[in-house]
Formats: C-alpha cells, sequence, structure tokens
C-alpha cells in the first residue's frame, strides 16, 4: 500500500500542516461591537438573546453598564468591557481608583466558572490616539493601564483577564500607501512604544480598528472593489508582495510599524472592523453586505496576509451591532448608521455571519411606543419654521436628511416632518414634544417612504435609561433601585 510507503517527512509535514490549520481554525472567532449611545436602545436582556439567536459567543462593549452585564451573566458569551477616555487621567494618577473601578465594576460580575460574566480582556481608553483627539491621552493611556493591572493582581483576576488599549485606524501609516513603509503617526510613536512594551511584558494583544471605509474615502488609490474585498479588484503590489484587498494591505502597514518598533511577533486582534449603511457616499445595505461577505470568506480562508501567511487576527469584532443615535457626527452622518441591525434589531441585510445559520435572526418582541409620528401641519404657515427644524435636530437625529441620507431626496416639508418626528420619538412621544410653536401634527398614517423609514420609538428605553443611571443607583438604595425598575418595566 502506498501510503504506508509514504516518506516520514512527508507524513510529519501533513501532521504539522493539520494541526496548524486546527490551531487556526480555533483560534478564528468573530464578535460584535455592543455600543449603546442610544436615544432608544434595545433592553439588554433582548440583545443578549439577539446575539445567542445569531450564534454571537463573543462582544465587545465601551464601558461596565451593570445592566448590559447582568443581562450578560451566566450566558457564554465572552465578553470584552471597556474604560471610557474621560476616565483616564484619574486612573493614571491613582491607583486607589484603578482598585476602586475593579472592585465596582468587574469583581461582582466576573465569571467564578459556574455564573457570573466571561470577562476576558479591559479595554482601557477608546481609541484615544485618533488624530482628532490631539495628544490630550497620551500621559495617562499607559499609566492608567498599568494601573489596573495592579488592582487586578491584587484581586487574584490577572490570569483571568487581560488589559488591553485599543489603537485607532489611523495610529499607523504609510506614506507610499504601501505596507513595506508602514509606521506609527510620528506624534503617537513614542506612546506607541510604551503601549507595546506594557502588552508585550502580560502577554496581551494589540487591539486595533482597520477601516477599509475610511481609507476609501481618504484614499484615491483605493477603489470600492478592493476595499470590499472582491476577487475583482486590481492588487496593488509593494515590491514582490501582491496585496488583494484593503484589508491585507492595512494589516501588513500595522506589522511592519510593529517590526519596525521592536514587536514583530505581537498578536493581533480587529477590535472594530465594519461599513456603515447610511449618511455617507457609498454607505447603503448591498454594500455593506458586499464588505462583510468579503471579509467573512477572506477571514474564512485562514490565508493570513502576505506578512503574516496563515497567521490570521486572533479574533475579530465587527462594528457594530446596533445603530447607535447619538454617536457623535463630527467625523461624518454614517458614524450613527455601523449596525448590522437597525436600532430595534433587526437585520439591515442578510448574511452567513456565524457559520451554519445563513441567516440573521432578528431581535423578538421588541416593544415599541405607539403607531404615532409627529410631522409637520401643513395647514400653517411654513414660512418661519427654521427655528423649529433648528431645536428638532439639535435633539432629534438629522444624519439621514443630508447628501448621502437614505432620506435626503424627501422633498420639502417631508423632510422637515422627518425631523419632528425623530425629536418626538426621543421625547417618547410626549404630546408636547410634537408642539414647535403650533405647527407640528401627531398623525397615525406611517409617514415613511421606500428606504426613508420614520422610526418609531422603543417602549423600555425610559425606564431601562433610568434604571442604567449609576447616579440614581447610588442615591437611593439598590432594593428601591430594583423595584422602580420593576415597575417602570410593567409600567
Ligand atoms: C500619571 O501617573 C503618574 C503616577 O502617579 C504620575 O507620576 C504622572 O504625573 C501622571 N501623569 C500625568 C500627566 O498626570
Ligand atoms: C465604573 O464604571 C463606570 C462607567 O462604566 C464609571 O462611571 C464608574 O465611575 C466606575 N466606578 C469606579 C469606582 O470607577
Ligand atoms: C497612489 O498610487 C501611486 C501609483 O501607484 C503612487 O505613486 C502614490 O504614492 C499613491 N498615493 C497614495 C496616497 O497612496
Ligand atoms: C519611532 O520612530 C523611530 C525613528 O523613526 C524608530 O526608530 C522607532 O522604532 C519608532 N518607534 C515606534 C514605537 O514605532
Ligand atoms: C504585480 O505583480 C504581478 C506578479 O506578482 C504581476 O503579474 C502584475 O503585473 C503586477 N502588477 C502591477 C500593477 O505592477
Ligand atoms: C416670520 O418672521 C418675521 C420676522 O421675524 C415676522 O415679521 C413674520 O410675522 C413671521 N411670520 C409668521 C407667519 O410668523
Ligand atoms: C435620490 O434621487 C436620485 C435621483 O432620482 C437617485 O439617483 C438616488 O439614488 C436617490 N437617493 C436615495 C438615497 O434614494
Ligand atoms: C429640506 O429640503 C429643502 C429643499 O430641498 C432644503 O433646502 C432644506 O435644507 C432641507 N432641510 C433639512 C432639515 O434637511
Amino acid at each position: 500500500m502506498s501510503s504506508i510507503n509514504l516518506p516520514p517527512l512527508f507524513i510529519s509535514v501533513f501532521i504539522i500542516s493539520l494541526f496548524s490549520s486546527l490551531h487556526f481554525s480555533a483560534a478564528l472567532a468573530i464578535g460584535v461591537n455592543w455600543g449603546t449611545a442610544a436615544s432608544h436602545p434595545l433592553p439588554p436582556a433582548q440583545v443578549v438573546q439577539l446575539l445567542k439567536a445569531n450564534n454571537v459567543n463573543k462582544v465587545k462593549l465601551f464601558d461596565t453598564d451593570p445592566v448590559v452585564l447582568q443581562a450578560l451573566s451566566g450566558s457564554s458569551i465572552y465578553v470584552t468591557v471597556g474604560i471610557s477616555n474621560s476616565m483616564l487621567r484619574s486612573l493614571n494618577s491613582s491607583l486607589k481608583a484603578a482598585v476602586s473601578w475593579v472592585h465596582d465594576n468587574l469583581t461582582r460580575f466576573v465569571s467564578d466558572g459556574s455564573g457570573g460574566v466571561r470577562i476576558e480582556f479591559i479595554a482601557v481608553g477608546d481609541d484615544s490616539f485618533l488624530q482628532s483627539y490631539g495628544e490630550q491621552f497620551y500621559p495617562f493611556v499607559v499609566g492608567a493601564a498599568a494601573n489596573i493591572q495592579t488592582a487586578l493582581t491584587k484581586f487574584n483576576l490577572a490570569d483571568r483577564v487581560k488589559v488591553v488599549i485599543p489603537c485607532s485606524f489611523d495610529a499607523f501609516q504609510s506614506e507610499s500607501g504601501l505596507p513595506s513603509k508602514g509606521k506609527f503617526r510620528p506624534d503617537v510613536n513614542k506612546t506607541m512604544s510604551e503601549v507595546l512594551t506594557f502588552l508585550s511584558k502580560h502577554g496581551s494583544p494589540l487591539f486595533v480598528t482597520i477601516s477599509p471605509f475610511m481609507s476609501y474615502h481618504q484614499n484615491k488609490n483605493v477603489s470600492l472593489d478592493f476595499a470590499l474585498l472582491q476577487e475583482t479588484a486590481r492588487p496593488r503590489n509593494d515590491s514582490y508582495r501582491s496585496y488583494r484587498n484593503s484589508f491585507d494591505l492595512s494589516y501588513d502597514t500595522l506589522v511592519t510599524a510593529l517590526s519596525t518598533a521592536g514587536f514583530p511577533h505581537m498578536d493581533i486582534v480587529i477590535g472594530q472592523i465594519g461599513w456603515p449603511t447610511d449618511g455617507a457616499a457609498n454607505a447603503t445595505p448591498s454594500i455593506a453586505q458586499a464588505f462583510l461577505k468579503g471579509l467573512m470568506d477572506h477571514l474564512d480562508k485562514i490565508s493570513g496576509t502576505p506578512l503574516r501567511p496563515r497567521d490570521p487576527p486572533l479574533e475579530t469584532y465587527i462594528f457594530s451591532l446596533l445603530d447607535e443615535d447619538q454617536r457623535s457626527t463630527a467625523a461624518g452622518n454614517f458614524e450613527r448608521h455601523w449596525g448590522i441591525f437597525t436600532f430595534d434589531g433587526q437585520a439591515k441585510y442578510q448574511i452567513d455571519f456565524v457559520h451554519g445559520s445563513g441567516k440573521l435572526v432578528n431581535a423578538q418582541n421588541v416593544q415599541y411606543l405607539s403607531s404615532r409620528w409627529c410631522v409637520v401641519n401643513n395647514n400653517k404657515d411654513l414660512s418661519n419654521i427654521s427655528a423649529q427644524v433648528v431645536e428638532a435636530c439639535s435633539a432629534g437625529d438629522c444624519s439621514t436628511l443630508l447628501p448621502g441620507g437614505s432620506c435626503s431626496n424627501l422633498s420639502w416639508p417631508g423632510n422637515i416632518s422627518y425631523a419632528f418626528n425623530s425629536y418626538y420619538q426621543q421625547h417618547d412621544q410626549r404630546a408636547d414634544s410634537c408642539a414647535f410653536g403650533g405647527l407640528g401634527l401627531i398623525t397615525t398614517v406611517d409617514p415613511s417612504v421606500e428606504n426613508c423609514r420614520f422610526v418609531i420609538g422603543l417602549r423600555d428605553s425610559l425606564s431601562s435609561s433610568l434604571c442604567r443611571s449609576s447616579l440614581l443607583h447610588w442615591i437611593i438604595s439598590p432594593v428601591v433601585t430594583i423595584l422602580f425598575c420593576l415597575l417602570r418595566v410593567t409600567w
């Protein structure tokens, strides 16, 4: 039999490659980012149901909201919690503050094996090296991370929870646009060196954002096909290495920057990657779908990149699970439309997200406010309406009305109605929030047109936003808080 006569070298190569492919597929993990900067967030328990129904077993949060952690408690979902940039200064200057943070926000939730939350990582800072923030957080980030690390050790959690420092998509770059010239942005270079030393010392990976969407918008050399990981894209050559998509190009730019900094083997986790569906050119559900399909197919192949062949990112977190209408639009209106699901948990497109299922499952039993909308009263003189529009858009979400948005084709005053309705829903359909100096009118006829959806708010949001408030928790006793929340939910 020929198989018995295979040379030992062949067999051992075969076994090694079998093991390494097993190792890699075990290592390949897809998670999602779950942000809560929304006026009407889906209740956390429903979000956890949504994650389970879609076989998502890794989630990255941006804070340590007790209601969210409670909802994750007892599930088998692995969790990364976050520390906001605004806390970095105090966590750097005071070990006591870090110990309190770990005590209050971690120890009472962390899994003891039988229950609790499976917290794997603490992300210190939220993309604190974004170029638009300037250098304000540089002096605190590593000190804050070190204090959190010391606090974890004190509570005997250091072997279960790792401290990471998320790195923004613009912290590394290449002037030629080619990976072989990759380096960290000069202003953050020194801080990055300290970050990498810290991570390396504790065996933690580097969490990084990769943004083919931003690369496409900022770089004339990146075609849409290339950004969307389509087979048809024209490759770009970096001497003898050929790049077939923007993801590999950015990844290897980072790999070169890491090597230059003296950390060629640093493990990489993609902390955020996604494509928005509204608020900019080429931000549509079908393009986002093409991007995610391209990305999933690419990660599935486990081929790695030219500089790290067969060595893909340890984990990849899609940005984002749900739309968030309170995110800052400083970078663009698309910021509020990163969700795979709308704010109320409805899939915007279909994708084979975590293998097997083939389809996305929507959130179940979503509790909406009544079927009521606020629109402009056409029988009134609307010549002076601009002050009311400013009022509506200051609190409401008008990000879809501007050029590139799904509602930008609404003619006047339909677009004013859209703004009025957004404000009204954000105020839980209170009658006085549709006043607008007598120019607003409440209707039970859905004004939505084609792709432009006039939303209805979620009913539970008032209760959950109040239950969420830690201030309330501190002012009145926890028992009263729980009673209060139960009452609001049933109300
Ligand atoms: C950060 O914390 C260290 C240790 O407490 C302190 O020496 C340093 O001054 C702090 N940095 C800033 C910028 O406050
Ligand atoms: C716990 O985290 C929350 C934000 O998630 C923060 O507001 C609070 O101050 C933290 N607690 C401590 C003791 O730092
Ligand atoms: C764009 O591509 C051209 C030619 O391939 C190259 O010379 C140029 O440096 C690139 N520019 C950027 C910003 O990548
Ligand atoms: C910072 O820049 C210098 C000079 O370009 C380089 O030698 C060093 O490795 C860089 N450090 C990092 C962390 O990239
Ligand atoms: C890139 O390199 C490949 C071979 O590796 C070659 O066939 C192709 O023509 C090159 N493309 C460009 C634009 O230089
Ligand atoms: C609109 O504003 C102008 C100037 O403030 C005022 O004179 C006019 O009466 C207003 N028209 C209506 C219909 O309120
Ligand atoms: C708006 O109208 C233009 C021209 O009719 C059309 O090309 C475009 O796709 C429309 N945009 C949206 C978001 O519906
Ligand atoms: C509504 O549409 C009109 C006419 O197209 C435009 O001038 C106005 O700026 C729009 N308003 C808003 C809030 O988008």
